[in-house]
């Protein structure tokens, strides 16, 4: 049995990725192919418990630091039981966040030392890596307008101020840049089915995927 695709979204706040989430786990699955779509942090029972305590509250409940490692415990038990057996199955797995996120939110946004964050990747994700990495980019003041309006109570991360989500954006961006192969820039400014027709594109030329 061949591994399946691994497909990740990636980005800022409010850049509509769980709806795109959706909308290509649907086309992929008209397609012929079984997906296990999830979500970061969580996607697992014990990795949704971290997700509790790691979104909820003031804004600097957590260092950064202590985020990393919480992320982290998330990300390795997601892996170990809903990521890696979904792709040694051959199933697609379309993930909302993956390891990127700790990257940009915990490193370049949140001061973390890089050499940490290549330590914990190197470690915990081992073969587990993306096939292909969605960038969601749009303006901060854009995607935290967008965040506010549907305001719930995981809102630690959007409360950190707009100097935090630019050197977000700038770190994603970077992400991008240096790995060209893996990631695709999406502009996420534009409206829900222009994105919709461009991630598929970018799906269907990169994983070779006929509908
Ligand atoms: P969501 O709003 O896309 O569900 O993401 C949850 C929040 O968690 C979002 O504000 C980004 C943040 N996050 C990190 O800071 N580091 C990570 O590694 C992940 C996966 C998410």
């Amino acid at each position: 049995m061949a591994r399946g695709r691994f497909i990740t979204f990636e980005g800022g706040e409010g850049g509509g990725k769980s709806t795109q989430v959706k909308r290509l786990v649907a086309r992929l699955q008209a397609a012929g192919i079984t997906v296990v779509a999830t979500r970061e942090p969580g996607g697992s029972p014990g990795a949704e418990a971290i997700r509790e305590i790691v979104l909820k509250g003031a804004a600097d409940r957590w260092s950064p630091i202590t985020e990393t490692l919480l992320m982290y415990a998330a990300r390795r038990d997601h892996i170990e039981r809903v990521i890696a057996p979904a792709l040694a199955r051959g199933d697609w797995v379309v993930c909302d966040r993956f390891a990127d996120s700790t990257r940009a939110y915990q490193g370049g946004a949140g001061g973390v030392d890089s050499g940490l964050i290549d330590a914990l990747e190197a470690e915990v994700l081992g073969e587990t890596r993306p096939d292909l990495t969605l960038v969601f980019d749009l303006p901060p003041e854009v995607g935290l307008e967008r965040a506010h309006a549907r305001a719930g109570s995981e809102m630690r991360f959007e409360s950190k101020g707009l100097a935090f989500h630019a050197r977000l954006r700038e770190a994603f961006a970077a992400i991008a840049a240096g790995e060209p192969e893996r990631c695709a820039v999406i502009d996420a400014t534009r409206t829900m089915d222009e994105v919709d027709g461009e991630v598929w594109r970018t799906v269907s030329e990169r994983l070779a995927v006929h509908a």
